[in-house]
């Protein structure tokens, strides 16, 4: 694990978008995998500056996002479909053709997943994928359990999960319960993977991630078995290492 420890949000985003810009330099058609919530707005922020002074262009590039709610449609504010188009794709040239985020309401969940995970394999598998980490050491929403999962599924959410959802939300109520995720397998075949954290709250979950043993009651720490992966934390996030 490369595991890299920064002190601001700033620093992180460099490092993390320095690694998205060059491989898209260099594969103009590059695979990506992306994640939706806090951390990584930065890094996206970075992209769009990146497009924006003509360094790379998104043109030929395809991105699959890891997850979307059930129960909302794509068109709500509180959807990931929306997050990544406010966040990202409304200020880079990606096409909307190549932009992939679940359908968080599939009428066959099963075939729509399993048609997911075969659309990553036939576009050639993810190059690098983004991800945050939940408190509870989830990745995408596969939240502690007795197994890693793994492809696409749906998914039922935590409580843990809801309560951190719950500032997104008008009420406690409309906090959705259920997504749409990528699996443990399907994340970890990316053939490259950046993790951003920060932040005391994540604390435990990256020590979790990086020193305790691999096994699903922490998602994340299943990592540690893959052979290029970045953590690019803070001071705070990496304060129990
Ligand atoms: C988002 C996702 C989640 C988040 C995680 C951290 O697409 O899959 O696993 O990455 O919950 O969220 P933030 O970055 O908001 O702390």
């Amino acid at each position: 694990m490369d595991i890299r420890i920064f002190n601001n949000t700033e620093e992180i985003a460099a490092a993390a978008s320095e690694i998205i810009i060059s491989k898209v330099k260099s594969c103009p058609d590059a695979i990506l995998g992306l994640a939706t919530g806090a951390s990584p707005v930065a890094t996206y922020k970075k992209l769009i500056a990146a497009y924006e002074a003509g360094v790379i262009s998104f043109k030929d590039v395809k991105t699959f996002n890891l997850d979307e709610y059930c129960s909302i449609p794509a068109t709500d504010k509180n959807s990931y479909y929306t997050f990544m188009h406010e966040n990202l794709f409304n200020f880079i040239d990606v096409l909307e053709e190549n932009v992939h985020v679940p359908n968080g309401n599939p009428e066959n969940a099963e075939e729509y997943c399993a048609a997911y995970d075969e659309s990553i394999k036939n576009a050639g598998g993810i190059d690098i994928q983004v991800l945050g980490i939940g408190r509870n050491g989830h990745i995408g929403f596969n939240e502690p359990s007795d197994a890693f999962t793994a492809g696409t599924y749906k998914v039922k959410l935590t409580e843990s999960t809801i309560e951190a959802n719950k500032i997104y939300f008008e009420s406690e109520n409309d906090v959705p319960r259920e997504a749409i995720t990528m699996g443990v397998q399907s994340i970890t075949n990316a053939k490259e993977i950046i993790l951003i954290a920060e932040g005391k709250a994540k604390a435990q979950a990256i020590h979790d991630m990086i020193k305790g043993e691999v096994s699903p009651s922490c998602p994340a720490s299943i990592l540690q078995k893959h052979n290029n992966v970045h953590i690019f934390i803070d001071k705070d996030a990496a304060s129990l290492l």
